[in-house]
């Protein structure tokens, strides 16, 4: 049939000869390069320079940079708020002179962003760079910015057929004038920036696998790998046969369809006297057809994401246990399986029953996540015995309607708990990484009422809130004396123009959980 013999190298695979994630190195001596300080560096070899200043601290200040680029940034300073420039000494600058609040983690991480996506249009490789941050007057923004600028650096080539390696840019020092950080400090701030950075790839990768490659089997495979190579972890897993044998009909009736099924992962993390028990239960959808109520060409396409959740969840547990965090108790799980078409696949009309024994009838199988989350909910409340002395945070692409009221760069919280509400905007506040606490209104709980189950899946009339009312569904699973958020994350995962996972959460999912825990930063 062949005029030629195909070989194993050439021949077509379904893709599961791929692995999900690689994750690079960060070399040492890029850290230990850099230093922090206040007084004037002679930098006169450095070939970039990322500038964060008011102009006329710009002008007085001790940054060591040539006369050209001031004038530059003087006279450019209200037409570009933020702009390039090169020089024959220098072969980049970037300066910012926004007067407004610069040190705002916000802005930070939108900076970190703008100047890798520069570095990596122009391919330009910066083998050395110095940070001028005037205005920052805490030591907790140089991580977020730190770690924004490794993750940002790293360009996945993991599906094409020709592997780039990836340049991070080697620091040489950071500048803050206000404020002067300790040897040890340093150290530690860029430890951590690097621990998270390499989460944030990892995440990354994790969710931008294809669904041929990422599937619940392959994506337990890797956890399998990974879990060992840290102290205090430990991993429990059943598959959907045994999810539905200890009654969870509703993780199982979304998983049935599926090829390979559904995994329920579990990673604890517990180091030395915690106070608190905090768990993060993310959704993981490997694929998201919607199943009967089949989802259109156009929203079909960039499903895979649908397991983000899973994949943060997994990946900031990891960077807990790489960066050995004492005194905490956290448990991560996921929920992983497609949501797929066969002749097993759940009918809308089916009424299943729930872990904790809760009827829900399926009326539209396109609303698979809440159920998935269901069961997941249940399980961790009963590991946490419903004590007022935990908490749950879930994680999931829950709603296309989330978008649509907060766009891409905010992601909805629901809550039960001020208490935990407080804790997640510090959270929010410190990595920059925005949230928006919307309301869980009791009048609504009436809508996901089911005529002849306990519940429904879908809201039973329109307009129907939907991000609310798909939470209050999640809030039936969950016990009552539990501090709870779910955070929807369907608009700020994924950047449309590019195709690719933003990794959102992993720094305020981090910083969330050791305020938790009493944690010092
Ligand atoms: N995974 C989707 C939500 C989603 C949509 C995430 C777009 C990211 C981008 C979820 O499973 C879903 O299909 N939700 C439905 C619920 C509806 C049927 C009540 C939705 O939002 O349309
Ligand atoms: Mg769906
Ligand atoms: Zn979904």
């Amino acid at each position: 049939m062949f005029s030629k013999k195909l070989d194993k190298s050439t021949a077509v695979t379904d893709g599961t000869a791929w692995e999900l994630t690689r994750i690079p190195v960060i070399d040492s001596d890029q850290l230990l390069s850099i230093k922090f300080n206040s007084s004037k560096t002679d930098d006169s070899s450095c070939i970039a320079f990322l500038i964060l200043s008011h102009e006329n601290e710009l002008i007085d200040s001790s940054i060591p940079i040539c006369e050209s680029l001031k004038e530059y940034v003087l006279k450019t300073k209200n037409e570009k708020k933020d702009s390039i420039f090169e020089c024959d000494l220098h072969k980049l600058y970037w300066a910012w002179t926004d007067e407004k609040s610069i040190c705002d983690n916000n802005n930070l991480m939108e900076l970190a962003y703008k100047f890798s996506a520069y570095l990596r249009k122009h391919e330009a490789k910066v083998e050395s760079l110095s940070v001028f941050i005037d205005l920052v007057t805490s030591s907790a923004p140089f991580m977020t910015f730190l770690s924004r600028l490794f993750f940002e650096s790293y360009i996945s080539t993991l599906y094409k057929s020709e592997q780039k390696e990836v340049n991070f840019p080697k620091i040489i020092s950071f500048s803050a004038s206000r404020l002067t950080i300790s040897e040890k400090d340093s150290i530690e701030i860029l430890e951590t920036a690097k621990k998270l950075a390499l989460a944030s790839i990892r995440m990354k990768n994790l969710v931008e696998a294809p669904p041929n490659v990422c599937h619940c089997e392959k994506f337990l495979d890797y956890v399998k790998k990974e879990v060992p190579k840290y102290k205090n972890l430990y991993l429990t897993y059943c598959d959907e046969n045994q999810c539905l044998d200890a009654g969870m009909g509703a993780f199982y009736s979304v998983s049935r369809a599926s090829e390979h099924g559904g995994r329920l992962i579990h990673i604890t993390y517990k180091s030395g006297n915690p106070t608190t028990k905090i768990g993060l239960v993310g959704k993981g959808i490997t694929m998201d057809t919607g199943g009967y109520s089949l989802k259109s060409c156009e929203s079909i396409m960039t499903m895979k994401y649908d397991m983000t959740g899973a994949a943060l969840v997994t990946s900031t547990i990891l960077a807990i246990a790489s960066l050995e965090i004492k005194d905490i108790e956290v448990h991560a799980v996921a929920l992983l399986t497609a949501n797929a078409i066969n002749e097993k696949a759940t009918f809308p009309g089916s009424i299943v029953k729930a872990y904790n024994g809760k009827t829900i009838e399926i009326l539209n199988t396109d609303a698979e996540g809440r159920l998935v989350l269901a069961d997941g909910l249940t399980y961790l409340s009963n590991v946490f015995e419903n004590s007022p002395n935990s908490y749950i945070i879930d994680v999931a692409t829950l709603t296309g309607a989330m978008a649509i009221c907060l766009g891409t760069e905010i992601a909805g919280l629901f809550t039960n708990s001020d208490k935990l509400t407080s804790f997640l905007y510090q959270a929010s506040k410190d990595s920059g990484e925005n949230i928006f606490r919307m309301p869980l209104h009791e009048k609504y709980k009436s809508l996901i009422k089911s005529k002849i189950a306990d519940l429904s899946n879908i809201a039973n009339s329109k307009p129907n809130a939907s991000s609310m009312t798909a939470a209050l569904f999640l809030q039936e699973f969950v016990g009552d004396k539990i501090h709870w958020a779910h955070l929807d994350i369907a608009g700020v995962s994924w950047r449309g123009s590019k195709a690719e996972a933003k990794a959102w959460g992993i720094l305020l999912l981090y910083k969330a959980v050791l305020e938790l825990s009493g944690t010092k930063q």
